[in-house]
């Protein structure tokens, strides 16, 4: 097959920048998004994410464009675009299809188009697949070739880079799985795995975020049970990972455009062939219904309408990414309950905020508060003297136990789960 391919990344964010720059140090690469602004801030060195910094940026011998015919003489498109839920929880395959239409009109003969958006098993052979060959008028399978392989980058994660761990690969016949796993190997060292066909490598990453969102749920709901009971849902995973098959997950709001949605995408091919994921969608809503559990203890430890700061805005800690985030579903109940919020964050971008969640972000972290709520653990909050920001008996609410051993003055309350 292909000796030393062309690549086209169709989609700069999370995932395909740093993969773009990635494949960029072996082979030729142009990275593609329909975002003229992202893809002029990236030419200048800046991306948005904080995935990659200005000078790995500028050292990657990757081009960049937002203009589709510039990556028409590609031999390997590999699609990146957002794969998220409508508001029916429902999957979105609106980006998808968009993309395979743009690669349909510059696909040739030979071609190999490998899909990397996390979906559920048969998106990219019966929903992507047609969508090429109608537009390119080629045949999926003779004329050109499908592969499927999952990304599992974790955003702000510096430590589990593309470069580093398993890729999963896929293709339409083996000739395509060896092309890509050459590829692919060639970033990280070979560290290849070749799932035995496209179905298996989707569904194998739509359960790996499935399955965290039911272990997370498990955790979120002893954690309900036990501060009913005042017991510290923390000391108790403390003492319960002794052992040595424990599972330790943490209790929290589960937001971004993954874990929180992912098992929406198996629930549904489930559903489509007549069965009823129950598991599945218990843990979702176990942990869709978390802002509102943490909402009502806090409220239950103040003495009517208070003022409250929240920190934190972000769907995780020490990234700026805000999409999904349940910390908005947090807001909305304390201000139901009549509390005067003010919501910090200085890793988040304040018109965005404003445009998703309409809420204004504060330039200061203030003063006087009733309440503190740690609503996300950026490393930086670490830093805040919480006795500065409350009252006289005003309460910690540490939500992610990122104060959990701070020692704090006798004149304040704490809350955890
Ligand atoms: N963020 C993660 O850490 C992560 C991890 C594993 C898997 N995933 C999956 O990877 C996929 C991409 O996620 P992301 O976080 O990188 O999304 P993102 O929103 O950060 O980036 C997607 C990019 O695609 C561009 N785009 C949208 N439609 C396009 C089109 N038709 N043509 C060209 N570009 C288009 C957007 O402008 C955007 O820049 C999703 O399926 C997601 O579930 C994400």
């Amino acid at each position: 097959m292909i000796e030393n391919p062309r690549i086209a990344v169709v989609g700069l964010g999370y995932v395909g920048l740093p993969l773009a720059a990635a494949l960029s140090t072996e082979f030729s690469t142009i990275g593609f998004d329909i975002d003229e602004g992202r893809v002029k801030e990236l030419k200048q060195g800046h991306d948005r994410t904080g995935e990659l910094s200005s000078g790995a940026l500028r050292d990657a011998p990757l081009s960049l464009s937002a203009t589709l015919s510039e990556i028409s003489d590609a031999d390997i498109y590999i699609v990146t675009v957002p794969t998220p839920v409508d508001e029916n929880n429902l999957p979105d395959l609106n980006a998808l299809r968009k993309a395979s239409q743009s690669v349909g009109t510059v696909l040739q003969s030979g071609n190999v188009v490998v899909y990397e958006s996390t979906v559920y098993p048969g998106v990219t052979e019966d929903f992507c697949g047609p969508i090429l060959e109608e537009v390119s008028g080629l045949k999926a399978g003779t004329d050109f070739y499908l592969g499927y392989s999952p990304e599992r980058i974790n955003p702000g994660d510096k430590v589990h880079t593309v470069d580093k761990i398993t890729k999963v690969v896929a293709g339409q016949t083996s000739e395509v799985s060896e092309l890509l796993a050459r590829i692919y190997g060639s970033m990280n060292n070979g560290n290849i795995f070749i799932a035995r066909n496209i179905p298996t490598a989707e569904a194998s990453k739509v359960i790996e975020n499935a399955q965290r969102d039911i272990n997370i749920a498990f955790v979120n709901e002893i954690a309900t049970i036990f501060g009913k009971m005042g017991i510290s849902v923390y000391d108790v995973l403390d003492a319960a990972s002794t052992k040595w098959n424990f599972l330790n997950f943490q209790p929290g709001l589960v937001g971004g455009h993954c874990i929180g949605v992912d098992p929406y995408y198996l629930a549904h091919a489930a559903q489509e062939i007549g069965l009823d994921p129950k598991i599945i969608l218990s843990g979702r809503e176990t942990n869709d219904n978390m802002s509102k559990v943490i909402a009502g203890r806090i409220n239950d430890l103040l003495t009517g309408p208070s003022k409250l700061l929240v920190l934190g805005i972000t769907f995780k800690e020490n990234v700026p990414d805000i999409r999904n985030s349940k910390v908005g579903d947090l807001i909305a109940a304390f201000k139901e309950q009549g509390h005067d919020i003010t919501v910090f964050d200085p890793l988040a971008d304040k018109e965005e905020t404003l445009d998703e969640y309409g809420i204004e972000l504060s330039d200061d972290l203030g003063s006087g508060y009733d309440c503190v709520v740690g609503a996300v653990p950026h490393d930086v909050f670490n830093e805040y003297s919480l006795r500065e920001l409350l009252k006289e008996g005003g309460l910690v609410a540490d939500v992610k136990g990122m104060w959990r051993h701070r020692s704090l003055p006798d004149s304040l309350r704490r809350w955890s789960m």
